[in-house]
């Protein structure tokens, strides 16, 4: 089970200041919970890991089967929310390397999170004359990155396998009944999966959004929402030993006192799209109404070699959370050597998972030195069960905290702005004013 320590949070915000938090995150908490606070037509994620479609989530496993039985690769198509959380999953529990490493299960390649056309053209090549499917996931179904990527990618399957069989290798991850990609799935006959309407995009990973891709690649998603039930339950009690409480009491303090970045890190390499994913679900719930803590995030210890020195020396406006995995996958014995040329023979015997812990116990220690609070997020080890544990540990924080910064955490008005903007330059039918006015200032 997931837990926090926050005792380093207290040589900055005295205890008796983050436990008189108490009584807001009470609030924060019965709100998201009686369903009556801001964007509360977005609660689905709060009781998903019990409440979901049992019927939806044998077809994922089903259409994953098929996937594997029939596809080298499959391409996922998608961006933030509809991105994020599967690639997370895939690299944590999987491997960054995933597409190297495990070859009875198709490589999964990311499309439609960018508008590169190097990237396009490198994931064409990639897949060469494998066999491949398609799971195109748009909840709007009309997000501009994903529509660009899927049609070249459906282009070229169906130039492959033809109409016909194509559409036996497109899955689309849409809404339940309208938008551009219900509509184009239903008229092609593509095998449909729900993007539920009061779940939004980042936190809707537990959803078809994220287990289909999970599920293709070998993920076992029972286990994951098994992970994510058992902490539904465990942190549903409403007091200062709840690690979620800890958590949103802690950084609320702290961003009370002025440390207003959040910095995610963690020393397995693997974690880095989680701290993607992490981004999102906290930049997109909570940088609203000029507030908000800003999410950012460090891989150690390679960015203590970059990152380092700023965050032992520069503003102090920065808070820490470390995600400590206490078994992790793998472990390698560093041997003595005759020469010791590198004078690291006094670690001779000593595993690499145990100089991974000291350097995360000194780093913490100088940071904390050097003005930096550190919060310590810790799961037992890399499995099914304790990601969907520390998936719902994050979902439910970034809620309470959301609410007790004063925030609508389930509205994201602020990503239309560009939107606007690229389809005035774009020339959309609609626009015209806009682009008008725009190229004037350009
Ligand atoms: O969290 C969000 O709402 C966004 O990140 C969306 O997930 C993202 O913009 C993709 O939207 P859609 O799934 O509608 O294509």
């Amino acid at each position: 089970m997931i837990r926090t320590d926050i005792s380093n949070v207290y040589p900055f915000v005295d205890k008796s200041k983050v436990d008189a938090l108490a009584s807001e995150l009470k609030a924060a908490h019965e709100l998201l919970e009686a369903g009556t606070g801001a964007g509360s037509d977005f609660l689905g994620w709060l009781r998903l890991p019990e409440n979901y479609d049992k019927n939806e989530f044998a077809r994922i496993k089903k259409a994953a089967a098929k996937i594997q039985s029939d596809s080298k690769a499959l391409v996922v198509i998608g961006i933030g929310g509809s991105y994020l959380g599967a690639r997370a999953a895939i690299e944590f529990l999987k491997s960054p390397n995933y597409n190297m490493l495990h070859k009875n299960t198709p490589d999964i390649y990311f499309a439609g999170n960018n508008i590169s056309a190097n990237a396009v053209e490198e994931i064409i090549e990639m897949i060469g004359d494998r066999d491949f499917s398609i799971n195109v996931i748009s909840k709007s179904g009309t997000t501009t990155e994903p529509a660009i990527a899927f049609r070249i990618f459906k282009a070229l399957i169906e130039k492959k396998y033809g109409k016909a069989g194509a559409k036996g290798r497109i899955y689309a991850t849409t809404d339940a009944a309208k938008g551009a990609l219900k509509n184009l799935a239903t008229v092609e006959g593509y095998e449909t999966f729900v993007v539920p309407d009061n779940i939004g995009g980042r936190f809707s990973v537990l959803s078809a959004v994220g287990l289909l891709p999970m599920a293709a690649a070998g993920i076992d998603i029972d286990a994951v929402m098994a992970g994510a039930a058992s902490a539904m339950k465990e942190f549903s009690a409403k007091n200062m030993d709840n690690p979620v409480w800890q958590y949103a009491a802690a950084r609320n303090a702290l961003y009370r006192a002025g440390k207003t970045t959040e910095i995610l890190a963690c020393y397995e390499p693997a974690f880095r799209f989680m701290a993607e994913w992490w981004k999102q679900l906290y930049g997109e719930s909570e940088g609203k109404d000029a507030k908000g803590i800003f999410p950012a995030s460090c891989d150690f210890t390679a960015d203590l070699h970059s990152m380092g020195q700023y965050i032992q020396e520069g503003l102090r406006n920065l808070m820490e959370t470390v995600v400590k995995i206490e078994n992790p996958k793998g472990n390698v014995v560093i041997e003595a050597t005759e020469e010791n040329v590198d004078g690291l023979n006094f670690l001779a015997g000593r595993d690499m998972h145990f100089v991974n812990e000291q350097a995360r116990r000194g780093v913490a220690l100088a940071h904390v030195d050097g003005g930096v609070p550190n919060i310590l997020v810790t799961m037992d080890k890399v499995d099914e069960k304790n990601y969907g544990e520390l998936v719902y540990f994050f979902e439910l924080a970034c809620g309470i905290s959301g609410y007790t910064l004063g925030v609508n955490p389930f509205n994201q008005p602020g990503v239309e702005a560009y939107k606007k903007n690229m389809f005035a330059l774009l020339g959309k039918p609609g626009y015209e004013e806009l682009g008008a006015e725009l190229a004037k200032r350009l």
